[in-house]
Formats: structure tokens, sequence, C-alpha cells
């Protein structure tokens, strides 16, 4: 029995999600029926407003300097050890127990290919040496890098999770509502190759600009004010036509296209939109887009019947109005509905990969990443300390 913690802060820019969980797999072999993992606790670290503005900051490509980068891979290690020692003391375990942390750390910049003289390359931020000082425990980091260099996009790495914790008799189709939408479809019992994954478009973070920028709020919490607006149809035909949304997969995307400059060139050029109507299109766009990438991409090869809603949108009760009207011949779900948290399905992911790294095991799906071959992912940076060690040296 192993424990293993995952940690990960997404593009939302919201928390670090934290999750421990125990593994069982004494025979060496993980079965792959997800039977045998558990979440024993799962903490959101709320992420600073002044940690906030600094991401944004390093993200930007006019606003970006070395000196701040490098600050902040260390303040980002302090702040996700942080993290790792809180969710142990909520399950708690203590961390000379846990086999290791997967840390995904924060994305400032992912080139999913390359383009002109800029190489595919991806870089996640949060230093490993400074968690594993912290808690005393082995960090697996890195864990885009090895995908990307076996010929992958790096992303997205959740769907071997998922293979393994929701593969099923019947076709289903899991979407993830983070700051981006991404779907995973797992075809009727299928074998790892046949899972495929993409990126739907934005999922919370059009909503949150315009929360922020309209009423100075994170998120439109359970999405009340778009429940209050009417969908502006003309706003939403225009954003249906960028070219993003029909493009068939693999695809990914991110800030890159739905960021603040989406927002904010949207905003001036329609001036005349009440508040609770941008917030009411911009929830009726992340179902639109789901509905058209699942009628094109996902239904020809996986027609499910059962979404499987995860991520902070799956608490936007607007939002899921809308994809069941969207897509009325689903039944929709909520991780809850099958025993987890909907919060908590990236972090307890990247536990997983972790776990395989150390055991010597790939976690990529080549399927989704377009990775050459499945490889074990990540950089290890070895628990610093002797007495950390779960088994006494000999
Ligand atoms: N109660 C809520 N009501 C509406 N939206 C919510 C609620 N809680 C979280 N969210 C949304 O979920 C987002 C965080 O989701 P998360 O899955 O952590 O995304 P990411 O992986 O991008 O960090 C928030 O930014 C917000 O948009
Ligand atoms: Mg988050």
């Amino acid at each position: 029995m192993s424990y293993v913690i995952g940690l990960i802060s997404g593009t939302s820019l919201d928390g670090c999600d934290a999750a421990l969980i125990e593994i069982e797999d004494e025979n060496g072999e993980n079965e792959g029926n997800g039977e045998n993992i558990y979440l024993s606790a799962f903490v959101t670290l709320p992420m600073p407003e002044a940690l906030r503005a600094k991401i944004l900051d390093c993200c930007s490509l006019s606003r970006s300097d070395i000196r701040l980068t490098c600050s902040l891979n260390a303040e980002l290690g302090y702040w996700f050890a942080q993290a790792a020692k809180a969710v142990c003391e909520k399950a708690g375990v203590p961390p000379k127990d846990v086999e290791c942390i997967g840390s995904h750390g924060q994305t400032v910049y992912h080139i999913p290919e390359s383009e002109g003289e800029w190489l595919a390359s991806t870089l996640q931020i949060g230093e490993p040496a400074i968690v594993a000082w912290e808690t005393g425990i082995l960090v697996v980091s890195g864990m885009r890098a090895m995908d990307m260099a076996a010929g992958g996009r790096g992303a997205p790495l959740v769907p071997y999770a998922e293979y393994l914790l929701y593969r099923s008799e019947k076709p289903r189709a899991l979407q993830n509502l983070g700051g981006i939408g991404n779907v995973t479809g797992l075809p009727a019992g299928c074998k790892l190759e046949e899972v495929f994954a993409f990126d739907t478009g934005p999922a919370n973070m059009v909503i949150d600009a315009l929360a922020k920028h309209f009423y100075g709020l994170p998120w439109d919490d359970g999405g009340e004010i778009a429940a209050a607006g009417t969908v502006n149809e003309g706003l939403l035909a225009e954003w249906m036509a960028i070219p993003y949304v029909t493009a068939p997969p693999p695809k990914a995307t991110g800030r890159e296209l739905y960021g603040t400059q989406f927002v904010e060139a949207a905003l001036a050029a329609h001036p005349d939109i009440c508040p609770e109507d941008w917030l009411a299109t911009a929830t009726r766009y992340t179902a639109a887009t789901m509905e058209v990438n699942y009628r094109r991409y996902v239904f020809p090869r996986c027609p499910a019947r059962e979404v499987i809603l995860s991520g902070g949108g799956a608490h936007n009760m607007t939002l899921r109005r809308h994809i069941e009207q969207l897509l009325p011949e689903c039944t929709v779900l909520t991780q809850e509905d099958l025993g987890w948290s909907s919060d908590s399905k990236e972090a307890v992911a990247f536990a997983l990969m972790a776990h395989e790294t150390v055991k010597g095991r790939p976690s990529n799906v080549p399927s989704a990443t377009g990775a050459g071959k499945r490889v074990i992912l990540g950089n290890i940076t070895p628990a610093p300390f002797r007495e950390s060690r779960r088994r006494p040296l000999p």
C-alpha cells in the first residue's frame, strides 16, 4: 500500500489542489480498474491575489522578466510544499509515510507544436527541490516534458488516470471544466490506445474574466449571474465562428486564445451588452462549444450517453443546465455521483502518474497527446533526508 500526493495549480489560478491517495498494488501491478485507489484527503489552498498577479505577469509576453520567473519558481515551490503539508495533516498521514509527490507545477508557457523559430516546449515552474526539502518527500515533476520529448504535445495527461478510474462497459465522455474545457472519450470496454482527448474550448476562463471585469468577483458563483441574463445570439454566433471551435482534434487551447486580450477585444466591440447578458452568453458558449465538438468528434468514436463533469465548473448550475439542454440524449453526472469529488480529479491524476513513474511504468496516453511511444514521465528529485525514507536504509 502506498500513499501518494498529487499537486496542481491549473490555468484558472484559483488555488493549488492537493490530493492524498492510497494505492494498493502489492502485486507490483496496478490492476487498472481503479478499485484499488482511494482518495484519503483533498484540500485547495486558495491562491493569494499577489501571487496570482505575479503569475499573470510571468505568463505575459510583454510583462514577463527572467528575475521574476526565477524568484516565482522558488515562491511557488514553497507554496506547493505548504499544500502538500496541509493535505498530509488533513489525512492524518505523516509526510515520512508518503511514497512520492506528483507536482504538476504552474504552467507559465506551453508551445504544443514548433512554430517558426519557437520549438515545441512547455514550462511548469514551482521548484521541486524546495518541495522535497520542505516535505522530505521524493518529488516527480515536469511530467509534460518527457511526453513532448517523445513527440507528443505534452497534454492532455489526465486521460491515463481517467482510463484507470472510469473505463466501463458503457461508452463514457469525461468533461473537465477548468479554465479550459477538455473532453476524454472512453469507448465501451476500451483499451488504452482507444482513449482520445482534446480541449473543447474555454470552460470558465471567459466567464471568470467577465465576472472580474463587471463585478470584481473571481467567478460567477453557482452561475447565478448568468441565470439572470439572456444569451446574446449575435455575440454567440461570432464566437462560434472562431476556427478553433470546429477544428478537428487533436487540438488544445489556453490563455493564448481565450485570455484577457480575447475578453477585452469582445468588450470593446460590443459596448451595449449588459453585464448579466455577457455572463449568460459566455456560459452558453462553453456548453455550445462542447455540443459541436461532441457531435462532430466524440459521438462518432464514442457514442456516450453519460457525460461526467469535473473541475470547478461542475459547481456552475447554469452551465450544467445548458449542457443538459444541448446534449439531451446524455445523462450529465458529476464526480460526486460516482463517489469522487469534482475538484480533486486532476490532483488525483498527477498522484497516480507520479506513482507509476516511481514504479518505472509509463503513464502518457499516446493516442491523446500524439507521442510516438508510451514513456515514463517526469523528473525525479529524491527525498533529501535519510530519515524520511519509508524503510530504513540497510
Ligand atoms: N461555486 C462555483 N460556482 C461557479 N464556478 C465555480 C465555483 N467554484 C469554482 N468555480 C469555477 O471553477 C474554476 C476553478 O476550476 P479548476 O477545476 O480549479 O480549474 P483549473 O484547473 O483551471 O484551475 C474557478 O475559476 C471558477 O470559474
Ligand atoms: Mg484550479
